[in-house]
């Protein structure tokens, strides 16, 4: 079975969809920690209350960047994990920290990349008057919300939205596509090769819009 690691700042409720599966046992792996930047981030309640192993390592104790992710990097690798998930995680990363887990970080962003990158994403959509909304789950390379695609799901913009009915809607979709995707990894049919993602078919009905419908 493979074992994760997964990285939050605050709310985590992704972490907890996956949580959730994995107790459910329809999600193989094991969650060897949960590891946050924030000693206040709500979601290590969440993993405490699931039996999951947390640390704290806290940004504001390292004056560079690069000296933050050196140790969020010792941190991770003493858990020897497969993956890396990065479930709400707010830190830019250095090139040296993504090089370190390429082809084995993962991240989830509430838009349709390469539309929205960065923060606000949902009123960035409002104010585009965009129809279609969405989330995706991407590997990690050095430039922000960039990377690989491995799955989006898209929802529509209603006439009536604001920020929060979209950012629900975006959400929910967020709570079934990462689950998914770890699944694919934990199955050894996700991988990244040359720069791309490659997915092995198997026996998944994903809805109608989420991409892609691998069966
Ligand atoms: C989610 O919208 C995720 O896509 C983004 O940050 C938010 C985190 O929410 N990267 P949660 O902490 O998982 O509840």
């Amino acid at each position: 079975m493979k074992t994760i690691v997964i990285l939050i700042s605050g709310r985590g409720s992704n972490m907890e969809s996956l949580l959730a599966e994995v107790a459910a046992g329809v999600l193989p792996v094991r969650v060897a920690a949960v590891l946050s930047n924030r000693a206040d981030a709500r979601g290590l309640k969440t993993a405490v209350a699931h039996g999951v192993p947390t640390r704290v390592v806290d940004h504001r104790e390292f004056a560079e960047r690069a000296a933050f992710d050196a140790a969020m990097s010792d941190a991770i690798d003493g858990f020897a994990p497969d993956l890396v998930v990065l479930a709400g995680f707010m830190r830019i990363l250095t090139d040296g920290f993504v090089r370190h887990y390429a082809g084995r970080l993962i991240n989830i962003h509430p838009s349709l990349l390469p539309s929205f990158p960065g923060l606000h994403t949902h009123r960035q959509a409002l104010l585009e008057g965009v129809r279609i909304h969405g989330c995706t789950v991407h590997f990690v390379t050095p430039a922000l919300d960039h990377g690989p695609v491995i799955v989006q799901a898209a929802v529509p913009v209603l006439d009536n939205d604001d920020e929060a009915s979209l950012a629900a809607r975006v959400l929910a979709q967020e709570h079934a596509v990462y689950p998914l995707a770890v699944r694919w990894f934990a199955e050894g049919r996700l991988r990244l090769v040359d720069g791309r993602v490659t997915l092995e078919a198997g026996q998944d009905s994903a809805g109608a819009l989420i991409a892609p419908l691998v069966r």
